[in-house]
């Protein structure tokens, strides 16, 4: 695939599968822009690539970095909306700050995204925008009540953008299993046996290994490419077949 000329906005593009999605299109040719709350790190000392530090919750620092964006590359055409936490609780036991902070985070930014890019797409002449959500849309774990509402309503939000703005921009969901990140790489460690948590996720996906970032940036690089011109306002799964089994990958004993 070929990006040549052409801007790829990545929140949360500093690790986990953010940053796999920046490599892969930096790779192929993309201007590549990368929103994170951390600090940057400047992977490639290149004008093709460039970091913001921006809390992607926060409508003004949105609107500072995509006006700091437009200053260094002229155009957008694709934005990865990824940035994402995981905090636990049931409804009960989540404090409303929890909530909120996930809510923002998962959800708003989204929107936020959306809503100072896709005029800054259109301008460019039309692209694409892809969700990150989460197998968790669709099948839930215990006690993670507030990323699952957040990740389930990332859907709607997916169908409104590719309607509304369709033809010229389209909007695709993309739901990711277990991947190996920071982000899942801290779950495990809250459990007195992260090895054996591994293991256990590992045996629910019936491909029979967890995903890594990269599995799912060459898919999120594969919608925004042409050949995907015809899939708009869908998710993709890229979750190894978790949640198509009734007892994912164990054998029977
Ligand atoms: N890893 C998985 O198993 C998995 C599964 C399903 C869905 N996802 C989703 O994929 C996305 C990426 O997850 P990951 O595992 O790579 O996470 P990660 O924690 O490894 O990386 C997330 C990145 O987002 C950044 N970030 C967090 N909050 C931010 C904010 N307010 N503003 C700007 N940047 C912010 C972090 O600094 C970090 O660089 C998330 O939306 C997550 O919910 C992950």
């Amino acid at each position: 695939m070929d990006f040549k000329n052409k801007t790829v906005v990545i929140t949360g593009g500093g690790k986990g599968i953010g940053e796999a999605c920046a490599k892969v299109f930096y790779d192929d040719g993309a201007n590549v822009a990368i929103l994170d709350k951390d600090e940057p790190a400047q992977l490639y000392n290149d004008n093709r690539w460039f970091e913001v530090q921006c809390d992607v919750a926060d409508e003004a620092q949105v609107k500072e970095a995509v006006a700091k964006v437009m200053g260094h590359f002229g155009a957008i055409h694709y934005l990865v909306n990824n940035a994402g936490i995981q905090r636990y609780g049931t409804v009960t036991d989540t404090t409303v700050d929890e909530w909120d902070i996930v809510m923002n985070v998962n959800l708003k930014s989204y929107f936020l995204c959306a809503k100072h890019i896709i005029p800054q797409i259109q301008s460019a002449g039309g692209g694409v925008v892809v969700n990150v959500a989460s197998v968790q849309a669709f099948v839930s774990q215990r006690n993670v009540a507030a990323y699952t509402t957040a990740k389930t309503a990332i859907l709607g939000l997916t169908r409104s953008i590719a309607i509304d703005f369709a033809p010229s921009v389209r909007c695709v969901a993309v739901c990711p299993g277990t991947i190996d990140t920071p982000m899942v790489r801290k779950s495990f460690s809250m459990s007195p046996d992260p090895e054996a948590v591994l293991q256990e996720c590992i045996d629910m996906h019936p491909i029979g290994r967890i995903g890594t970032p990269v599995d799912v940036a060459e898919v999120v690089k594969f919608v925004c490419d042409d050949k995907a011109g015809f899939i708009t306002g869908q998710y993709i799964r890229v979750d190894g077949g978790l949640g198509i089994t009734i007892n994912g990958s164990k054998k029977a004993d």
